[in-house]
């Protein structure tokens, strides 16, 4: 979590630190702050709250100077207020720092024995006191950090700049990623390419234990071991991220909205339509000797991974385990290689499914990654790598990139099964033809969004929500409720629908929502008598389902969502869309920060 960028510019940097820090807002919002150098000394502006409480500061106190740093925080150690607000400053050096130096309580004790005075309550500031010691010691700068560096544990990236240096900037890469920028007399450091784009579209990408010595003219990596070496310059795609909102109130509106192309593009990247195929790809795993899918994911990528169980079973006879990233290593999952470890991932970046890819490379099985941004370190690191083509997403809450996931994840799918000859040819051809017909149902469901609106009053004021799915319609009720918690901070659960008499039930009364998820499918009836149960002792119920559910259905309801008659395989991306709607406008009506809520980040960097 936590973006950050620095500049060595030929021009003042404080406006185009915070133009960087803009792009990265998405990874941490509670704080932001500069340091710049004006004639060799070093000023510093920091600012509690989102970016536009420093942008307001600085037009009232703009800071001067070429060299800086920036920073936009995700709290982890010290709550969120304007001394803990990076950068960090010590004597004659200033440090930005995303991730977490886990030995930091250790080095503090160390230090303040020595008399060093700490402000803040963060990790961070033991690097900049740790520098500012080596540097008073005598060492450069650069000797400075190679000697605090293997110092230092855990998973970060920092980025510093020194009193008196104005063509300096020294950067470290452990874990979370880093880019180097290479401009036309300017070199930058980012968290992304992204907040590089208005820069320059060239960058270099950091290694694990990488640190990078930046003037305005080079820039020199050294490795972990402290070998100079050479890291590949690469055109990115960065600019290519300089979206707006366009007419929508919302990134997130405009990113539904835009899920009929993006799924679209998705699926014909994996699937010939015109043939109703699989299509051909290049290093994709030998699905027949395979007997094993193993998932770790976290939050909504997670969700896709349930909903790919049922897939890759029902279609391919390769059974799946699955676990949130965060506790699959624990496990100590027996792997072999049979096994194909895939991930989910829309950023490539988080902390926790890095790690189980790295594990599962270890443990010698495959790995692959159904991932979004393709510049990332999953992408970077994974045998075999699946895009999703959802383009950038900037709604912290997840939309386009999940149902781009269960695109890639449902053709893959497929795909096993034609190669392990589960699915015949015939088979094959109509599961393509209805999961090509996809994009124009996604359509429809958004035309959902008026009568969706209205409804939302009633749910607006509700103190609990329950959501029930069975089948694929399970994790897309899982799904909806972790959506509505995120954005209306309403109190929603996700539960499969027969497991409600084992407990949810206690909570069903006049006052509880019951949010019902059910296209009439094999499970639909089964359904029915779960809400029957929720009717019974006077639970709101809305149902959310097709003509022929709604036509079937006899159970009163307080509102029923009419959808298409979709195949199986569709349902879940198309039912992906009313959950994601009801969350959006009771978080609209509740005027909550639907882009930004509260205390989440897009990218989680930390574990
Ligand atoms: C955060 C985001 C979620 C996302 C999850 C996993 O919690 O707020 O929207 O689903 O991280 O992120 P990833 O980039 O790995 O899909």
């Amino acid at each position: 979590m936590c973006g950050i960028i620095g500049i060595l510019g030929t021009r003042p940097v404080a406006p185009l630190l915070v133009d960087g820090l803009k792009r990265l807002e998405y990874r941490g919002y509670d704080s932001a702050g500069i340091a710049t150098l004006e004639n060799g000394h070093l000023t510093r502006l920091r600012a509690e709250g989102k970016l536009v409480r420093l942008e307001k500061k600085l037009a009232a106190q703009p800071l001067a100077g070429h060299t800086g740093i920036g920073h936009t925080r995700w709290a982890t150690h010290g709550v969120p207020v304007e001394r803990n607000a990076h950068p960090h400053m010590s004597g004659r050096v200033a440090v930005v720092h995303n991730g977490i130096v886990e030995n930091f309580a250790e080095l503090r004790a160390q230090l303040q024995e020595k008399g060093y005075k700490f402000e803040s309550e963060t990790d961070t500031e033991v690097i900049a006191h740790l520098v500012s010691e080596a540097l008073a010691g005598g060492k450069t700068p650069v000797e400075a950090m190679r000697a605090v560096l293997p110092c230092l544990r855990g998973a970060f990236a920092l980025a510093l700049v020194f009193e008196g240096e104005e063509d300096l900037l020294i950067a470290a890469r452990q874990g979370p990623p880093l880019a180097i920028g290479h401009g036309k007399g300017e070199m930058y450091v980012g968290s992304d390419a992204i907040a590089l784009a208005p820069f320059t579209d060239t960058v270099s990408y950091l290694e694990d234990g990488d640190w990078v010595v930046l003037t305005r003219r080079s820039a020199t990596v050294y490795d972990a071991d402290g070998k100079q070496v050479n890291r590949a310059k690469k055109k990115s795609s960065g600019s290519a991220f300089l979206v707006s909102r366009g007419n929508h109130r919302h990134f997130m509106h405009k990113e539904m909205f835009e899920q009929p192309e993006t799924v679209a593009h998705t699926l014909a990247h994996y699937l010939d339509l015109a043939k109703g195929t699989v299509r051909k790809l290049g290093n994709t795993p030998d699905w027949k000797a395979l007997s094993r899918i193993s998932f770790a994911c976290c939050g909504t990528a997670y969700y896709s991974t349930l909903v790919a169980r049922y897939w890759f079973e029902s279609l391919a006879g390769l059974s799946v385990d699955h676990d949130v990233a965060s506790e699959f290593r624990y496990r100590e999952p027996p792997l072999d290689e049979d096994t194909l470890a895939l991930f989910v991932s829309q950023s490539g970046e988080t902390a926790d499914t890095l790690a189980c890819l790295r594990y599962c490379q270890q443990s010698g099985c495959k790995t692959g990654v159904v991932v979004n941004v393709a510049e990332s370190t999953m992408a970077r690191e994974a045998d075999s790598v699946f895009p999703t083509l959802a383009g950038p997403e900037i709604g912290v809450a997840s939309t386009k990139a999940f149902t781009a996931q269960l695109a890639a994840l449902a053709s893959l799918a497929v795909m096993a099964g034609r190669a392990r000859g589960k699915i015949k040819a015939r088979q094959e051809e109509e599961l393509v033809r209805a999961l090509g017909e996809v994009p124009r149902y996604l359509a429809q469901a958004l035309k959902l969004e008026d009568t969706i609106g209205k409804l939302c009053r009633h749910l607006m004021t509700a103190q609990h929500v329950l959501y029930l799915g069975r089948g694929t319609a399970c994790p897309v009720a899982l799904e909806g409720a972790l959506k509505l918690k995120e954005l209306s901070y309403i109190h929603a659960e996700g539960y499969a629908a027969g497991e409600l008499k084992h407990g949810p039930i206690a909570l069903v009364d006049e006052d509880m929502p019951v949010i019902v998820v059910a296209p009439h499918d094999r499970w639909f009836e089964k359904t029915v008598s779960n809400m029957q149960e929720v009717a019974a002792r006077g639970g709101r119920i809305i149902l959310i389902t097709d003509k022929r559910g709604a036509a079937a259905v006899s159970v009163k309801t307080l509102a029923t969502l009419v959808l298409p008659d979709v195949p199986e395989i569709a349902a879940p991306i198309v039912y992906s869309v009313p959950v994601q709607l009801i969350a959006y406008h009771t978080a609209v009506l509740l005027g909550t920060d639907v882009d930004q809520p509260r205390n989440l980040a897009k990218s989680v960097t930390v574990e």
